[in-house]
């Protein structure tokens, strides 16, 4: 079956959105970018997904902040004061974690969250500054994926810049890569970095985490057609995609697809599109990256940082590193 555009004269593709799905469903093969997940429902979703047992990602950072998050601050904080930065707008419980673990040594700790979502950011604050009465929450609204510009620190003040989650594994290498060299130049020589990477593991375990048996990871996978429906006025059947999860190991990468259960054509007229899809086609909507040991430090010292203490759990699933800006 083909994809044609109806009338590429008349596409008009205004936004961020339709540009990135219209890019993607005329790729062969066809891929989705996975940050179109996290609309609102998507984000309940994610939400989730970090409750259910299959994933163990979200429990097995949070223990390991649980178990250190006094040394993190130490070490990050020498003699000086912290400021805590975070990409992303507040990893909730594992944020408040070395939040608290910093209001224990200084009286008042600024936390600088980065969000492109203005709403995420506000009801951060309201969450922090309500339970934490020590922290002062100064939100920053910018698409850290693209650029990152951060407050001037106080003579005494010395950074500590989380990106945690596992968020840097649904980037591409050449991108992780950009992002970090990104987040150094922001950043200020002597400035600590706090970076979660999920590690390659046995295969089972990636496999039940990504596509769990009570169905809410597939369900996070085809709200992105849900979504389509809505914005772009497409009319995907949601109930003739089926949620694949496959584990690449050359490209150490968990993968997420949408499969065509039928030939079928679907129609986006917010893009002015019409693409056909074969039974069995995919749309490739997520990367997760697993890293492999020692992988991250070497990413970290690529880009102007070095790397100081990496921690992990029992199993060695997760990894936490503490870096230094240099
Ligand atoms: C947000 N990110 C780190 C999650 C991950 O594990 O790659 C997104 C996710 N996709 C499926 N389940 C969770």
């Amino acid at each position: 079956m083909t994809t044609t555009p109806i009338s590429p004269a008349k596409i008009h593709i205004s936004d961020k959105i339709a540009a990135a799905v219209y890019e993607g469903l005329m790729s062969r093969p066809k891929w989705l970018p996975s940050w179109l997940f996290y609309d609102a429902a998507g984000s309940r979703l994610f939400d989730e997904i970090t409750r259910i047992p299959e994933y163990y990602v979200t429990r097995t950072e949070r223990a390991i902040l649980a178990k250190h998050a006094t040394e993190i601050v130490a070490r990050a904080a020498g003699e000086q004061v912290l400021r805590i930065v975070e990409l992303g707008a507040g990893s909730a419980d594992k944020t408040r974690l070395l939040l608290t673990a910093a209001a224990d040594r200084q009286d008042t700790v600024f936390y600088e969250p980065v969000d492109v979502s203005a709403s995420a950011l506000v009801e951060a604050q309201l969450r922090i500054e309500d339970e934490l009465p020590g922290v002062i929450v100064c939100p920053r609204v910018q698409d850290y994926t693209q650029d990152l510009e951060l407050d001037p620190t106080l003579p005494k003040e010395r950074r500590l810049l989380m990106y945690i989650g596992s968020s840097i594994g649904n980037f591409e290498p050449g991108e992780s890569l950009m992002l970090l060299e990104r987040v150094r130049a922001a950043m200020d020589m002597g400035d600590c970095f706090l970076l979660g990477v999920d590690l390659a593991k046995d295969e089972a375990v990636l496999q039940a985490a990504y596509d769990d048996a009570g169905g809410v990871t597939a369900a996070f996978n085809r709200n992105i057609l849900t979504r389509l429906n809505r914005e772009l006025d497409a009319d995907f059947n949601l109930a003739t995609f089926g949620h694949r999860a496959v584990w690449n190991s050359t490209e150490s990468r968990m993968e997420m697809h949408l499969v065509s259960a039928k030939s079928q054509e679907v129609w986006l007229p917010g893009i002015d599109l019409r693409v056909g899809f074969e039974m069995g086609e995919s749309i490739h909507t997520e990367n997760s990256y697993k890293y492999k040991q020692g992988a991250a430090e070497a990413l970290l010292a690529k880009t102007g940082f070095a790397p100081e203490v990496t921690w992990t759990d029992e199993r060695g699933w997760f990894a936490v590193v503490l870096a230094r800006a240099v």
